[in-house]
Parts: structure tokens; sequence; C-alpha cells
């Protein structure tokens, strides 16, 4: 064996087992034996560690090219690991975007040269030329340089027949729309969710309706076209219970929702923290329990972080003038697991939403933690409390709502291709 990861605890239950690997594949998963001496090159305690795989985050922006102050792709992939993501999707917005095949393979090239064991960087390629919303971008050129989805993020789609274009050409080349949902015409100006906390911040707000009359859209254009459409970050009830609906008739759509939105409300914004300023905006107490539910029950696919990494001076401004986004591949796990020890989801959820079902909408190869998978896992340390500061996080981006904040479960170690990638020394 090239390893032996020894004394795991397996989905948290009370399970002690021993992972075997060899050539970047699990050989074998035993019942911990205490006594067994195995033939290894090398031997990793993992007494008190949760195993898990790693998880796919199928939307981040690492800012690289263009905006390398903000965050690169060697820190973004740096907060990958230590964040336990084996797999990460990067989405277009970068300058130049991602609209061409030398930006595409600018991005991989970066990524497996200073990470050739992973985090594996997955670039998501432009719906439209410069995002502008005008002309398709070439989607087969984009597909054969290593896009594996598209999307407008940031900018969304304002005029619905170039969209359902998209989606024909992007279906027909085989990639897949990642839409980010908003009536451009309903959030103008917008800094915040229309409704109380921003009436009394004095703030323009954005209504939920807003993000929901554009679900309607792609789940009435995936039904009518049947092809699939993924809507990124979702994060009101109306929302949900579109998609419901849709998926009860059988039309199409996957969903995706982030830590943020399943955490936290408006309330967040209060006393103008733009640390919590991010699109769509954080919304009421009940979104956040119907995204709960809709997690646990399958109707949301997906979690992403939407990690938004921006400067200091970005956020330390006005609130009007900070800019969207919360930076979130540092935390996500963690925040994750508070939600797992408020019996708000289980394990099984964090595996299908942060690993099988972005693996599945993606086409992306994965690890299930079972004989024959690729080693790609994570040990974890639910007990390990730890503060979230600029030093410990490994983003460039510190901002986030986080800042300042004791967090409980933190990655001990990431394995990827079955070699150590990352591991947490305090
Ligand atoms: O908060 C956000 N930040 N939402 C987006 O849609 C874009 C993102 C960014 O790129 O900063
Ligand atoms: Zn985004």
């Amino acid at each position: 064996m090239d390893l032996v990861i020894k004394k795991a605890l397996w989905k948290e239950k009370e399970k002690e087992i021993d992972l075997l690997i060899k050539s970047g594949i699990i050989e074998d998963i035993l019942p911990h034996q205490p006594d067994k001496n195995y033939d290894a090159k090398n031997i990793y305690n993992a007494e008190g560690l949760v195993i898990l795989p790693a998880l796919i985050d199928s939307h981040v922006h690492l800012r690289d090219p263009g905006f390398e102050y903000k965050e690169d792709i060697e820190s973004g992939l740096k907060a990958a690991a230590g964040g336990g993501f084996g797999k990460v999707m990067a989405m277009a917005n970068t300058k130049p975007v991602n609209d061409n095949q030398e930006v595409t393979r600018y991005m991989k090239e970066k990524a497996s040269s200073l990470f050739p064991n992973g985090p594996e960087l997955y670039p998501i390629g432009a719906l439209t030329k410069g995002l502008k919303g005008e002309e398709l971008a070439e989607f087969d050129e984009l597909l054969s340089a290593g896009c594996v989805a598209l999307s407008n993020d940031g900018v969304p789609v304002k005029n619905n027949g170039l969209f359902r274009k998209a989606v024909e050409y992007a279906y027909d080349v085989g990639l897949k729309v990642i839409d980010h949902c908003e009536d451009v015409y309903l959030s103008e100006n917008a800094v915040a969710n229309e409704g109380k906390v921003a009436d009394l911040l004095g703030l323009k707000g954005q209504p939920s309706v807003s993000e929901a009359l554009q679900v309607a859209r792609d789940i009435l254009l995936a039904g009518y076209l049947n092809i699939p459409i993924h809507l990124a970050h979702i994060s009101c009830r109306e929302s949900v219970e579109l998609i419901y609906f849709a998926k009860k008739k059988g039309i199409p759509i996957t969903a995706e929702t982030c830590p943020h939105y399943l955490l936290w409300d408006e309330s967040l914004i209060l006393e103008y923290n733009t640390l919590a300023k991010v699109n769509p905006p954080l919304r009421t107490k009940d979104d956040v329990i119907a995204l709960r539910q809709a997690v646990r029950e399958g109707i949301i696919d997906t979690i992403a972080t939407d990690h938004a990494p921006h400067a200091k001076y970005e956020k330390e401004t006005t609130f009007e003038e900070a800019l969207f986004g919360i930076s979130g591949l540092d935390t996500a796990l963690s925040l994750t697991w508070g939600l797992i020890k408020q019996n708000e989801m289980t394990v099984d959820d964090l595996i299908r939403t942060w690993v099988i079902r972005p693996a599945e909408i993606f086409s992306l190869p994965y690890c299930e933690l079972k004989k024959g998978d690729p080693a790609d896992f994570i040990l974890f340390d639910p007990e390990k409390k730890w503060l979230v500061t600029e030093e410990s996080m490994l983003s460039k981006g510190k901002n986030t709502p986080c800042l300042g904040q004791e967090l409980i479960g933190k990655v001990k170690a990431t394995f990827l291709k079955g070699t150590l990638v990352f591991e947490e020394m305090n």
C-alpha cells in the first residue's frame, strides 16, 4: 500500500475504519483493527477525525486573470484545499472574461502546474461574449479548451430570446447552463433585500420576486425545451416553491444554494455590515427556514460557496458602494457542520449536496468513499475550535461575516489522488 489511514471515524457514526490506498485509488475499507500492522509506505493516524469525501464547489470566483489583488489561482486553490475541497468550478467574470479558449487554458494550466494533485480547477465559460448579454460565446471552443459548464453569473442575461438560444446551443455541445436568476429591472440599484431591514437602514431593496421571476422563466424554458438548466445561489422561499413544483412535473431543473443563505438572514446587515452584502441579498428568517427544508428534501440539489473574495478597501466603504460578495472557501465546511450539529441537516445531506449531486450534475468524477473510488478525501476534526481571522483564512479575500468569530470543526488534512495536499498544523 502507498498509504493507510488508521482509525478514522466513518460519517461520524461510532464505526472506526482503516482506509487502504494504492496508486491514488481506495483499495479497501476495513473495520479498524488496533493490532494490525499494515505494510504501507505511509501510515496516518486519524484518531478522533471524521473521514469525508473531498467536497466539490461548483461555484467560485477565483478572480484570476485580472483581479489577482482579490484572489489568484494559487491562493484560491490553497483556500480550497484548506476548506476540504478537491474540485472547484470557477466562474467567468475575470478580466479578460473567460469567453475564449486562451483564458480557459490559462486557468487550467496555471492550476495544474501549481497543484498537480489538486484541488482541480474546472473553468466555467461565459454564456455571452464579455458577459455583455449581446452575443453568445463560442461554446464548442470553450468545451474543447476544458470548460465544464457555461454561465453569465454576476451579470444576468435579460434577453429571453438570447437566453433560449444559449440553452439550446449549450445542450448541442453538451454543456450545462448555470443561471444567475435576477430580473435586473426589479433589482436596479438595490443593495439589500427589499423589506423591513432595508427600509430601516434607508437602503434600496431587491425583492425576492426579482429572483423568483427568472427562476420561473428558466423552469418554463427547461420544460418547454426539455433541456436541463442549473439555478445558481437560490435565496428565497418563492424560488424553492417553484423548483419543487417543477421537479414534481419532471422538468429538468437543478438548483444550488450557499451556506450564507442557509445560515443568516437580512438582520446581519444591520449597522451597515458590508461583510454581509452579497447578491442575491440575505433574505428573511422565513426564507432561511424554506431553504434548510429544501436541502433536507433534495429540492435544492447542491450547496456551493459562491466564493466571492474582495479586497479590504472594497468592503470598507459605504454600504451602497461596497462590492457584493462573501469569501466562502475557508468557512463553508465548518458552517455546514454547524447545521448538522443543530440537526438542520445530516452528514448524508452534506455528502449529497457537496459531493454527489454537483458531480452528477456536471459529470465530474468523484469519491464517495467506496472501494475503487479516487482517493480524494478529508479528515475533519469535529471538535476543533478556531477563530476566523485574516491570518487563519487562506483566501486573500477576508470578506466574511464570520470574521472575528469562533467556529467549531476544521479540516485537519486533505488528501487528493491519495496525496496529502493540506495539513492543519495548529
Ligand atoms: O455577491 C456576488 N458576488 N454575487 C454575484 O453574483 C457575483 C459575485 C462576485 O463576482 O463578486
Ligand atoms: Zn457567483
